[in-house]
């Protein structure tokens, strides 16, 4: 049996990949090493806690001699451990630093010392910072981050990189673009406006809501993410996108059609300080390796509208706890402002 230590396990694509892991590779045990953060939740993996081939481990990145403890004897090491909300990092980016840094840091020491043979380290499109469709950023192309939260994940991106050529660790890195599906943390935009639209309250949309993201769905993601564990090459990185780009605005509206609610709902909200108005990767490595999304925006958005729909008790116990206090910071003064939608 291989012995796989997943870090960040317990939040939205750690958990959604550990079950898909253990579904795709009977023969694999999973360790979990998360903190749990506020995004943290072991309710993601109810369904798994008590199969022998899972172990929790709860641990911070930051702190090398838990991590080189929780991976002591596995093979192989997948790293979505991060603080990784844009708007959190405006407020204050201290533990962006420390985690997606320091964390990753840590990881990667780890992994060399106890001669892990694969490191599999998950960034994000955001590094390169603002593309279009006619000129999308391909792996070699320079960084360029622009929020905080972005030159965190840059930074630790780049460790990996000096892990392959100074340490010859067999290390992969992945690029992702916006990912949807169920077990978001409700603070990003796609499960707020749609547990907000359940509960007939206000969609924020930020600004004109003409900024554009993918919408990569999550299972699509989890098959690339362990080809890229499997037969991603040392030291490479590999963008993963799904070609899924909408306008908020529009991401709204589908929302509401799906759920048979009213646009009014939308406010028009103030602009994200430096809100990149959108990412565009190219993604010839990772076809190459044979890897196509199965999910359009239509099938993705369905998907996951019909998830939130059905698992209500899950995202209203996040939304009643200490959630409440961040929406009121983040939204209080916006909404109180708001422009209401008109088409
Ligand atoms: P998330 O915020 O839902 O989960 C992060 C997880 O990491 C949580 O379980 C949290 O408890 C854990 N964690 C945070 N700090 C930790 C620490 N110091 N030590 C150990 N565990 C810690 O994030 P997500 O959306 O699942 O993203 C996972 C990874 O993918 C991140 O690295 C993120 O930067 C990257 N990414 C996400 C997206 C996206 O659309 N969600 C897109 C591209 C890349
Ligand atoms: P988000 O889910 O925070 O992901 P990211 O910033 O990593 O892309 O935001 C997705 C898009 O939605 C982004 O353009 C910002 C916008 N947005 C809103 O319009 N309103 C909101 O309340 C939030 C959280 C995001």
């Amino acid at each position: 049996m291989r012995k796989l230590l997943v870090a960040g396990g317990a939040g939205f694509i750690g958990s959604n990949f550990i079950r898909y892991v253990m579904r795709e590779r009977p023969d694999t045990h999973v360790v979990n090493f998360d903190a749990l953060t506020y995004a943290g939740n072991l309710e993601n993996l109810a369904d798994v806690a008590g199969d022998e081939r899972y172990s929790f481990v709860h641990g911070n990145v930051a702190d090398a001699e838990a991590v080189a403890g929780a991976m002591r004897g596995c093979d192989a090491v997948v790293n979505f451990a991060a603080e990784s909300h844009v708007d959190r990092s405006i407020e204050d980016a201290a533990d962006f630093m420390e985690t997606n840094l320091r964390g990753a840091y840590n990881v990667l020491s780890a992994a060399r010392d106890l001669g892990v043979e694969r490191v599999l380290h998950i960034s994000t499109d955001e590094v390169y910072g603002p593309a279009t469709e006619e000129n999308p950023r391909r792996e070699d192309d320079p960084f360029k981050p622009r929020s905080p939260y972005a030159v965190s994940k840059a930074a630790g991106d780049m460790m990996c990189h000096a892990f392959a050529e100074t340490y010859g660790l067999q290390v992969v890195v992945a690029r992702p673009a916006n990912n949807v599906g169920p077990y978001q943390y409700p603070e990003k935009a796609i499960p707020l406006f749609v547990t907000n639209a359940l509960e007939n309250q206000p969609l924020p949309v930020y600004g004109e809501g003409l900024q554009m993201r993918d919408r990569l769905y999550v299972e699509d993601n989890c098959r690339a993410l362990l080809l890229l564990l499997e037969r991603g090459e040392k030291g490479e990185a590999y963008n993963i996108q799904a070609d899924n780009h909408r306008p908020n605005i529009e991401v709204a509206r589908t929302i509401l059609d799906l759920l048979d609610k009213p646009y009014s709902l939308i406010q028009f909200v103030e602009d994200r300080a430096g809100h990149d108005p959108c990412y565009y990767l190219d993604w010839t490595k990772l076809r190459a390796l044979g890897w196509e999304p199965q999910y359009d925006f239509d099938a993705a958005m369905q998907a996951t509208v019909r998830w939130y729909a059905e698992n209500r008790e899950w995202w209203q116990r996040i939304k009643s706890g200490d959630f409440r206090a961040y929406y009121d910071r983040q939204y209080g003064a916006r909404l109180a402002t708001a422009r209401p939608y008109s088409a």
